[in-house]
C-alpha cells in the first residue's frame, strides 16, 4: 500500500520563525514515523526562509505553500510567484482553498495558479469542497463543476486533490464528514478525474481529505474513507498534536 501523504496547512496559525524551528527539530526527532508517511508542511509566506533553513538537507518532510499568483513575474504588488517559492524549494502549492475562494479567487484565477504551479515544476494540491451538505445531492454538482473549471485545460502537470468539505473545516474530530460519504464522494471525484484527464492520467492522483481531521480519527477516515491521506488544518500547526495524526497513521 502506499504511504499516506499528510500536508499540514498552517494557515496563519504560526506567526514566528522560532515556532518553526521548534516544530521542525521535534519532528525530526521522530523518523520512524516520518518513515511511514509524506509530510509536507505549507507554512505562511513569511516563515519559509527559517523553514528552509531549519531542514536543510532533510528530505523527510518536504514543503508547501498556502496559495501562489496567478502571474508570472513583475508588476503584481503583494503577490508571490511560482518561480519565487521554488527558490525556497518548495515542492507542493495549495490552490483553490475554500479560504481563498471566499476571498474572492474565481475558477478562471485557480486554473491559472495550477498552470504557473506546474510551470515551475511543483506538484498543486487543489482544494474543492461544497459550502453546504445538500440532502438531495446537490453537492456532487458543485464537486463536479469545481474540477470541471481547474482542470479544462486537462494539465498534465503533478496533482493532488484535496477534498475539504467547508462545513467540516476548522471544527474538532466529531465534525469531520463520515468515512463512509467521505468514501462515496472519492469514488465521485475518481470517475470525474478519469472523466476529464483520461483514465491513465485520473487514477493516479491522489485524493486527500480535510476538514477536522486529528489524532483521535485520522486511522478511522484514512482506513474507511479510501483517502490518500489529509490535508490537516488545526492540527497540523501544533506539534503535539500532528505527531498524534502521524502516530495513527503509523
Ligand atoms: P482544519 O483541519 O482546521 O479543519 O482545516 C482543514 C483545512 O482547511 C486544511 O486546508
Amino acid at each position: 500500500m502506499k504511504k499516506p501523504i499528510v500536508i499540514g496547512n498552517w494557515k496563519m496559525y504560526v506567526e514566528k520563525p522560532d515556532a518553526v524551528k521548534a516544530f521542525v527539530m521535534k519532528l525530526k526527532r521522530r523518523p520512524q514515523l516520518l518513515s511511514k508517511t509524506d509530510v509536507v508542511v505549507a507554512p505562511p509566506y513569511t516563515l519559509l526562509p527559517a523553514l528552509a533553513q531549519v531542514l536543510g538537507t532533510t528530505k523527510t518532510i518536504r514543503t508547501g505553500a498556502q496559495t501562489v499568483s496567478a502571474f508570472l513575474e513583475a508588476k503584481h504588488t503583494g503577490e508571490v510567484s511560482a518561480r519565487m517559492l521554488k527558490v525556497f524549494g518548495i515542492g507542493f502549492v495549495i490552490v483553490g482553498h475554500s479560504e481563498r475562494r471566499a476571498a474572492g479567487e474565481k475558477d478562471d484565477m485557480i486554473r491559472e495558479q495550477i498552470k504557473r504551479t506546474h510551470e515551475a515544476g511543483m506538484t498543486a494540491v487543489l482544494c474543492i469542497g461544497e459550502v453546504e451538505r445538500d440532502p438531495h445531492g446537490a453537492h456532487f454538482g458543485v464537486i463536479e463543476r469545481q474540477l470541471l473549471q481547474a482542470l479544462k485545460d486537462k494539465t498534465t502537470g503533478k496533482l493532488i486533490v484535496a477534498y475539504e468539505p467547508v462545513w467540516a473545516i476548522g471544527k474538532t474530530a466529531g465534525s469531520a464528514e463520515k468515512p463512509a460519504e467521505i468514501q462515496e464522494m472519492v469514488i465521485f471525484i475518481r470517475k470525474t478525474l478519469a472523466d476529464i484527464l483520461g483514465r491513465e492520467q485520473g487514477v493516479k492522483v491522489p485524493i486527500l481529505y480535510g476538514g477536522s481531521v486529528e489524532g483521535s480519527n485520522a486511522k478511522e477516515l484514512l482506513t474507511d474513507g479510501g483517502v490518500g491521506g489529509f490535508l490537516v488544518g488545526h492540527a497540523s500547526a501544533d506539534i503535539d498534536s500532528f505527531i498524534e495524526i502521524l502516530t495513527a497513521l503509523a
